[in-house]
């Protein structure tokens, strides 16, 4: 497929009078079809756009700008953001698929911490990703900030590990040592159980092939661009030994 074929099929179009911007390598094609008012030079933040449109936005370069983690950060409530990636020579053998690029990717990251919070998936084909995503505050979860006991402190010496389940979802509490901490009992990577995994200090090892993240911070330390392991807070009554965990904070 190539581009001239693929644009035409994106359910992406700007309305007449919006002011978009596109921006990545391959900006000048895409700025031509839609035919966008809106330019925009590296270095310069605007605040008033209808939406951006980043084109070949997962490649490392565009990922690495510090300006566009700024220029996420100050667009305002209901911008609208389209991400498309695409590769003309078809699916490449190496390296993981696009929609995997964009779940690791330091892009993704960047969108959950500066409120992108409603991200929707138009296209994912071998050779053709596309999402859409609205800045929005992020709903919290039902629950969330109600802390509830899991467990106490003597069901948890050093390096033990325990599931517990709070509001149906799936949690981990566990003694590193150093504190107590709740992670998510489900691999971020390919869904295994991180019961039966080793907890070596702050980090987990999952048992199946062996990633590793810090359960602290959620943090993947192994490879250092794997997805976030979510984390919840935790409360610890000295006194009685109880163990409280919440979905948010
Ligand atoms: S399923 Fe956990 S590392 Fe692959």
């Amino acid at each position: 497929m190539n581009l001239s074929d693929l644009i035409p099929a994106l359910p992406i179009q700007p309305q007449p009078g919006q002011r978009w911007a596109v921006l990545g390598p391959e900006a000048e094609v895409f700025r031509a079809k839609f035919r966008l008012a809106a330019e925009l030079t590296e270095g310069a933040v605007p605040s008033d756009l209808d939406g951006l449109l980043l084109a070949g936005a997962l490649s490392a370069r565009a990922e690495a700008t510090p300006w566009l983690k700024q220029m996420l950060a100050s667009m305002s409530e209901g911008t609208a953001l389209v991400v498309v990636e695409w590769q003309g020579d078809g699916p490449l053998d190496l390296g993981p698929d696009l929609e995997r690029r964009f779940k690791r990717g330091k892009l993704s990251r960047l969108l959950w911490e500066e409120g992108w919070s409603q991200i929707e998936l138009l296209v994912n084909t071998p050779c053709c990703y596309v999402l859409r995503a609205v800045k929005a505050p992020l709903a919290p979860p039902p629950h969330a900030g109600e802390f509830v006991t899991v467990a106490t402190l003597d069901e948890l010496p050093k390096n033990r590990m325990k599931r517990v389940e709070l509001f149906g979802q799936p949690l981990i509490v566990a003694n590193t040592g150093r504190e107590i901490v709740a992670f998510a009992q489900v691999c971020p990577h390919a869904g295994t159980s991180l019961l039966k995994g080793t907890l070596k200090g702050r980090h987990i090892v999952c048992p199946l092939h062996f990633y590793m993240w810090n359960v602290c911070t959620g943090e993947p330390v192994e490879p250092a661009d794997e997805d976030i392991l979510p984390c919840y807070p935790v409360r610890v009554d000295a006194e009685s030994g109880l163990i409280q965990v919440a979905l948010a904070p």
